[in-house]
């Protein structure tokens, strides 16, 4: 059975209180490591950034898409400062261009009842119904398959996602930070349709490795039929801006998510808007 969220704002100032000053929040059982993506790991496990550079260098791949969607779908509508007019959209491209505005709380938040690697119930246990629903019956389906996956991080409010980025941006700066971490606004996280996936084998980590084992082949096999998407995969970094997340999975709906897998497109592809990263994404706009 799965838990509501209650109280959103209140808890959400608590986490960020807690859980991003020190970086650590140890009271969560695993700490925000994990929420600084790549940079997560180093928290556990400081050779997983480096794995995670060396997996974007080899695996960069120059853009061919001249701004045209290769499914000739629009680009989602956008106000001048490029927040999202329906954030709520299932579909909703998420990135450096296209912002969930940050006073945007998805409805219907729920605790989806898989495994997580730590008790209580902080934030990111947290997603959308419907999301939380397929990720059971995906957890599920693969448990029967005896691949036991791990739940580490879902829905972030965009407060604390505003906490997490700095942290980051403080240890490594804000270009380096950027390459894994989004910053407030710009993370799937907020959406309420994410989920960081692991699993025992690397410690629950937030690591490439986990993209080699059983566990992440399977979850990149399988993903689809649950209206998930690996969002930022391992070849795709120079479409997407972001290095490579085995763990990271975003439901966008069955259909959709269907569609990208069988043309192995991520969703700038799908709609056209690839990453640029020397004209509309200079510092200067952010
Ligand atoms: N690690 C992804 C990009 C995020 O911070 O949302
Ligand atoms: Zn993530």
């Amino acid at each position: 059975m799965m838990k509501k969220w209650m109280m959103v704002a209140g808890m959400s100032g608590l986490l960020v209180s807690s859980g991003c000053a020190n970086n650590g929040g140890e009271e969560n059982g695993t700490d925000e490591a994990e929420e600084t993506s790549s940079g997560a790991s180093k928290e556990n496990n400081e050779d997983s950034q480096e794995a995670t550079k060396n997996n974007a260098e080899e695996n960069t791949e120059e853009a061919e898409n001249d701004g045209q969607s290769d499914a000739g779908e629009d680009a989602p509508e956008t106000e001048e400062n490029g927040d999202l007019k329906n954030p709520a959209a299932v579909d909703a491209l998420i990135n450096r261009e296209y912002h969930l505005p940050s006073d945007y709380e998805p409805e219907n938040l729920v605790i989806p009842d898989v495994a997580f690697p730590f008790e209580g119930e902080p934030q990111k246990k947290y997603m959308r119904e419907e999301p939380a629903v397929q990720l059971e019956n995906m957890f599920a389906k693969a448990e029967e398959e005896e691949i036991e996956l791990s739940a580490v991080s879902g829905y972030r409010s965009y407060d604390r996602q505003e906490s997490i980025f700095a942290a980051n941006a403080e240890k490594d700066g804000e270009e380096e930070a950027n390459k894994y971490s989004a910053r407030a606004g710009e993370s799937e996280h907020q959406s309420g349709l994410a989920m960081d996936v692991s699993a025992a084998s690397v410690g629950y980590s937030l690591t490439t490795d986990l993209g080699d084992t059983k566990e992440g082949e399977w979850l990149e096999e399988n993903a689809h039929e649950y209206g998930f998407v690996i969002r930022y995969p391992k070849d795709k970094t120079e479409i997407t801006g972001y290095q490579y997340e085995p763990w990271h999975v975003r439901y966008v709906g069955e259909d959709l998510a269907g569609t990208l897998h069988e043309n192995d497109w991520v969703m700038e592809q799908y709609y056209g808007e690839e990453f640029e990263k020397d004209s509309s994404n200079s510092e200067e706009d952010k």
